[in-house]
């Protein structure tokens, strides 16, 4: 088979070179978007009279036929087939015969690539909001079910403060907004065209750019060939907006990781979400959450490559390029299978509210008695300060803060009145910050209201 581009050399390429040269081993996937592109760029041909109509019946006959066979899988490939653009070119050349080769004209690869992959993720932008809405969904329901349920806050790793199990729960709700808000944000940079720009300097034949973008759903054609053709931006900020986002997802995991394990026990995954060990029968480890904290090193690894790839590239198109093609495809498909993973453990994740309410240490609540000094007019640095001598000596007297009396408290500070121990109370703790954003059970019932909302469209 002739090569596109084989008129002015007298060698054959190396075979090495060919395989290396190839893309049809992971561009084929953009079949559709690269036939899609080439029907509406047809129809453009024939308003400036480079088709007749009868030609471009002939190619887009020939272009559905084509993708017939891909959607069928029965596409024949052929070894000389160098990417995807090449390939249905060969076979629809094949179908309609000499007419096909009118299809390429004042077009090149380079502005058809661009435009392709474009398309290609614009067709799979709604499938990811759909699986990261699913996540957020079983978030917001595991929320609001387990609403009663208190545990220890940490920072540090450290017992800190009491919170809900549902605050803890909705904080992961609204990383994920972000990630969805910022996917909604760069959608709009992803949908501007680059065709007509054609290898670099654009179009010769004066085809109408608005009414093709309007055609192929774009939001607007670029201003700049020389910048739109070998522009990758989109593929970056979708990188860089995947590879956050597993960030979230990988802080999420090693929160449940640890919180199911012995020692914790405050969660349980379910049997389908976890797997055992070859050698140790008891085991029933959380593979799951292992393999979505695991995937990030890849994520953030294609977001690198493609950088490192883009940084010193000369003006306009050059075949590093190629190479946007895996990091994007490789991120995409580990997120639309690890996503609905994740809303499965969520959806099916036991909640342990004893083992919780066991973990709810005194020392939890020294915030509280710092907090009651502050009341009795005390500024909070001295209410502090005194307040961690009531923390030594309940460690010396090796009790909780529960346990010292009221003159233990008046021996430390004469501003501990009777009441004292009515603060020191779990339930209290977190009702009292009723702030909205609060742990308080309100405020977390006005996040959940706000969050379903938020899903409803
Ligand atoms: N397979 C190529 C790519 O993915 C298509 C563009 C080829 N252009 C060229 N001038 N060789 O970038």
């Amino acid at each position: 088979m002739a090569k596109l581009w084989g008129g002015r050399f007298e060698k054959a390429t190396d075979k090495l070179l060919e395989q290396f040269n190839a893309s049809i081993g992971f561009d084929w996937r953009m079949y559709a978007a690269d036939i899609k592109g080439s029907i509406a760029y047809a129809h453009a041909l024939e308003k400036v009279n480079i088709l007749t109509v009868d030609e471009v019946t002939a190619i887009v006959n020939g272009l559905n036929a084509v993708l017939e066979e891909f959607d069928a899988g029965t596409f024949a490939f052929l070894p000389s087939d160098e990417d995807i653009h090449t390939a249905i070119e060969r076979r629809l050349s094949e179908l309609i015969g000499e007419v096909a080769g009118k299809l390429h004209t004042g077009r090149s690869r380079n502005d058809q690539v661009a435009t392709d992959m474009r398309l290609y993720l614009l067709s799979q932008i709604p499938v990811l909001h759909e699986h990261l809405k699913g996540v957020q969904r079983a978030i917001v329901d595991k929320a609001e079910v387990h609403l009663d349920v208190i545990m220890p806050g940490y920072t540090h790793m450290q017992p800190a403060q009491p919170i809900l199990f549902s605050h803890w729960l909705m904080s992961f709700f609204w990383m994920l907004q972000r990630d969805v808000d910022r996917l909604n944000d760069l959608t709009r940079r992803v949908s501007v065209m680059p065709l007509g720009g054609a290898a670099l300097a654009g179009n010769t034949f004066g085809i109408d750019r608005a009414a093709l973008a309007a055609d192929l759903g774009f939001l607007q054609t670029s201003e700049n060939s020389l910048d739109s053709v070998p522009d990758r931006d989109f593929v970056a900020e979708t990188l860089f907006w995947a590879a956050l986002l597993q960030t979230h997802l990988s802080r999420l995991s090693e929160d449940l990781i640890i919180y199911a394990t012995a020692e914790f026990g405050f969660v349980e995954l379910d049997d389908a979400y976890s797997t055992g060990s070859s050698i140790m029968p008891q085991k029933k480890n959380p593979d799951s959450l292992e393999l979505v904290r695991g995937k990030t090193g890849r994520l953030v690894g294609n977001l690198v490559a493609l950088l490192t790839m883009l940084k010193g590239l000369p003006s306009s198109y050059d075949k590093d390029l190629q190479e946007d093609k895996e990091p994007l495809f490789d991120t995409l498909d580990t997120l639309e299978l690890e996503l609905p993973v994740l809303a499965g453990v969520i959806s099916t994740l036991r909640i342990n509210a004893g083992r919780m309410a066991s973990a709810l240490r005194d020392d939890l609540l020294a915030t509280e008695l710092a907090d009651y000094l502050v009341r009795q007019g005390m500024p909070f640095r001295q209410g502090h300060h005194i307040v961690g001598q009531v923390v030594r000596v309940a460690l010396e007297k090796n009790c909780g803060l529960r346990d010292l009396s009221i003159a233990d408290y008046h021996a430390i500070s004469p501003h501990f009145g009777d009441d004292v121990h009515d603060v020191l109370d779990f339930r209290r703790a977190i009702e009292q910050r009723d702030v909205p954003g609060g742990t308080a059970t309100k405020a977390v019932q006005v996040q959940i209201k706000r969050a379903k909302e938020l899903l409803a469209f």
